[in-house]
């Protein structure tokens, strides 16, 4: 710049510049954009108070109507990348938070950019799993969580590049966890993904892992002698043994095809979907075949109960709830002495079981989701089956429940 010539002069615009939106979301015209996250405080009646984890950007939370957003300060350009990437990552089915949009705003600091997503509803972040003696039964599910979020992006080529339990949340699921991504500003979503940056990954997550729980030894919420780096490496082993059974080669004779059904069962009930069954005959060994598949991604459950009856839920709760469902169908088939399809028997079991079941636990006073509080009532039937030694069927439970729960008995 010439000594005599001006300074460039900054627009006077302070606001939203520009955004790109999914469709089926406000258009977020209304928040105070012309200021920086953190001062919206008194200036947004939509801010709402709710935990989280910590980070390195600002992050706060909008309400229009029952949906929350979270909406995240970064520089210039970052959040238009980590909207992308999230969106990536869904379309491959993974368990990440819904990108929603991503923003340019000018505020009083300069030029930022604010990535939108989805409020996570009913997720728990980490430190209250520890921090609240209610949710301590969900601790141990912790580590297949992440293992299991760790195996499902490394089977779909992403690299993460920032495991921590900070960028998790975590859902329940039937008595265990979803955990769920969400912060991918490290990510990268490749067309294959070598052993390398899988290792790279793993050992991202021990260190954070780690720091993240001597985080709550430091607060006093967790001995001084809780052995945080044998849980990280506890998690390490969890994800070893997850991934040898998706990618591991069987070895079959030609008259051994049942070991193919057997192979994809077992990964349907881990709740891996399989996308690609493939065969190679063995070098040399005309009897002898390879047996290789390829997973697509661990909705198994998820999908078929969402073709079946529309209910969305986690992929635990769908695998208890699809057993109900067969149940019902051989129970209906002996009723009527014929055989019932699976889709008559969803429609009896929606309509008849979990609606209404679903409308008398809403008597419930609680923060936990319906579908979760369906499958804790399923444990509850089946601890005082157990103890009968009879199936004390739906109702008795559910009458039991809700008298636990110190609601007045309803019938379903
Ligand atoms: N969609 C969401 N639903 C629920 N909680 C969210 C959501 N987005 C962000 N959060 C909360 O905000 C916290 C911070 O978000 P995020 O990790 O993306 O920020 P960051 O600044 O990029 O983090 P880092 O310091 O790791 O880079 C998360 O740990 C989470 O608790
Ligand atoms: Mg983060």
């Amino acid at each position: 710049m010439s000594p005599d010539s001006k300074p460039e002069s900054k627009p006077a615009f302070k606001g939203l510049s520009t955004s790109q939106l999914r469709p089926g979301f406000p258009d977020f015209l209304d928040l105070p954009w012309h200021l920086p996250l953190l001062q919206w405080e008194g200036h947004c009646a939509r801010l709402e108070a709710l935990p989280r984890g910590e980070s390195r950007h600002p992050v706060v939370f909008v309400a229009y109507g029952p949906v929350t957003f979270a909406l995240k300060a970064m520089a210039p350009g970052q959040a238009e990348h980590e909207y992308l990437l999230l969106k990536a990552m869904a379309e491959r089915g993974l368990p990440v938070v819904t990108a929603v949009g991503h923003a340019v705003v000018e505020t009083d600091e300069g030029e930022a950019s604010v990535l939108i997503t989805r409020y996570l509803e009913h997720s728990l972040p980490y430190h209250s799993l520890f921090l609240q003696s209610s949710l301590s039964r969900y601790r141990e599910h912790l580590l297949d969580a992440l293992a299991g979020l760790l195996v499902q992006l490394h089977l779909s080529h992403v690299y993460w590049g920032d495991c921590s339990l900070f960028n998790t949340l975590f859902l329940r699921d039937a008595g265990t966890l979803q955990a769920y991504l969400v912060d991918a500003e490290t990510s990268q979503v490749l067309s294959s993904l070598g052993p390398g940056l899988r290792q790279a990954d793993l050992d991202l997550m021990e260190e954070n892992v780690a720091g993240g729980l001597l985080d709550l030894v430091a607060m006093g919420a967790l001995p001084a002698d809780f052995p945080a780096f044998d849980l990280a490496a506890d998690i390490r082993r969890r994800y070893d043994g997850l991934w040898s059974e998706v990618s591991r080669v069987d070895h079959l004779r030609a008259d051994e095809r049942f070991k193919i059904t057997e192979r994809v069962r077992a990964l349907n009930a881990l709740g891996f979907s399989v996308g690609e069954v493939s065969l190679t005959r063995s070098d040399g060994e005309l009897d002898r075949l390879e047996l290789r598949v390829a997973v697509t991604d661990r909705s198994f459950h998820r999908r078929l109960l969402h073709s079946l009856t529309g209910l969305e839920v986690q992929e635990q709760q769908a695998l208890q709830m699809v057993n109900e469902v067969n149940e019902l169908r051989a129970d209906l088939g002996r009723e009527k002495h014929r055989s019932v399809s699976l889709s008559a028997a969803a429609y009896a079991w929606l309509e008849e079981r979990y609606k209404p079941t679903v409308k008398a636990l809403a008597a419930i006073q609680t923060e936990v989701e319906p579908a979760e509080l369906y499958c804790q009532l399923l444990e509850h039937k089946w601890y005082l089956s157990e103890a009968a030694q009879r199936d004390v069927g739906l109702e008795a439970a559910l009458t039991s429940f809700l008298t636990n729960h110190g609601v007045a008995p309803a019938t379903v």
